[in-house]
């Protein structure tokens, strides 16, 4: 009741400006509860969870994209998300796209975004979670997102997962490869290129050389992939990451399409919008895509189901469809901060 309320006044504001408020709240909330997950997950669990070698309370995590900068990973724990993904992060800052870069589809529960990896780099990214290490980290992993820069060349893409990598290694739990957004010019084509298999092979021995150099097990590397890949595409760059050594997959990204299910026609004036399409419209077919993902992986790989996470019978239905964890952004905007804790005590 009290979140329907607080929407309504939310969404009276610009959606970044929205954004920009709710995050300095759940900072605060963060540092208030210094980043202790909800007392209700303490007891047992119905079934048990993991992202690689970390024991998770809850399969729902927080998609990329909300937590830019890691300066909301205390508040995102606090929440009741099993884990959190920082990013996309650049190796070097840059401003992103001007405004307005974000809409509200409302009556169709989606928003679009062409914010253009906005970030202020990864050596910032990197203090800021030292730091947040140093005071005791987090009690749920913590993945990062890393992206290329907008000036860097297409046949230098590899070279900046690299870099980004290379600062940021230290403090990840997870480490993933976003070659999906459709906010950076040219960026998907990586998805079916010919140039996959050695971005893929450049950021997994730079993963070795640093685990080598951590003396700990290797941090696990996932693709995040493009829900506008037709099947064959799809199989293939599913293939590439599971022969360069990568743990998993997380499916999907935000959509260039604008013919999508569950589109109200209230809502039909924002399609005109560049940038990719999130939210409930990409629910139907996210659940169709996990049972072919499923069959092209290994048992052993892992399979992050993202794009238009709904409620519990949603969320069960991908579980049992063969995904090993969840991700969410847009739903989390709509049904607000009691929507992972409400989730994670159903499943
Ligand atoms: C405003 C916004 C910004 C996003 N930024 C990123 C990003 O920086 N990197 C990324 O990999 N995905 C980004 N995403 C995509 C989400 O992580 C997620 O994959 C996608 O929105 C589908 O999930 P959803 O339907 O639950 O929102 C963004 C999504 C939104 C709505």
């Amino acid at each position: 009741m009290w979140w329907n309320f607080l929407r309504t006044i939310l969404f009276q504001f610009d959606p970044e400006s929205a954004h920009h408020f709710g995050a300095r709240v759940l900072q605060l909330f963060g540092w208030v509860t210094k980043g202790k997950m909800p007392l209700a997950l303490h007891s047992p669990r119905k079934r048990s969870y993991q992202l690689g070698e970390f024991p998770l309370h809850s399969p729902l995590g927080l998609a990329a994209g909300f937590d830019k900068d890691g300066k909301l990973a205390r508040g995102i724990s606090a929440l009741g998300f099993g884990f959190t993904e920082v990013g996309t992060v650049t190796p070097l800052p840059q401003p992103g796209n001007p405004s307005p870069r974000l809409f509200r589809l409302p009556h169709s529960r989606a928003l679009i975004n062409r914010f253009g990896f906005n970030s202020e780099g990864a050596v910032r990214v990197a203090e800021r979670l030292r730091a947040l290490r140093a005071e005791g980290g987090l009690p749920i992993p913590m993945g990062i997102n890393l992206g290329k820069n907008k000036v860097t060349p297409m046949d230098r893409a590899a070279e900046d997962y690299v870099a980004a990598m290379e600062q940021l290694y230290a403090v990840a739990d997870y480490l993933v490869v976003n070659i999906s957004s459709p906010n950076t010019p040219g960026l998907t084509s990586l998805q079916e290129g010919d140039s996959l298999p050695g971005l893929l092979r450049s950021v997994r021995e730079c993963r070795d050389r640093l685990a080598k150099q951590a003396s700990g097990s290797p941090r696990p590397l996932f693709l995040k992939l493009s829900p506008d890949l037709t099947d064959p595409a799809m199989k293939e760059a599913v293939e590439q990451a599971m022969n360069a050594g990568f743990l998993g997959i997380i499916a999907t990204n935000t959509s260039r399409r604008r013919e999508l299910p569950g589109i109200s026609a209230l809502d039909l004036g924002m399609l005109g919008e560049e940038g990719g399409l999130s939210g409930a419209p990409l629910r139907a077919e996210a659940l169709e895509r996990i049972k072919k993902l499923r069959s092209w992986m290994p048992r052993e790989a892992c399979l992050i189901s993202a794009g238009g996470l709904g409620g519990a019978d949603d969320a069960e239905a991908r579980l049992e469809a063969g995904a090993n964890l969840l991700q969410v952004y847009t739903e989390f905007v709509y049904s607000g901060p009691g929507y992972p804790l409400d989730l994670a005590k159903k499943l």
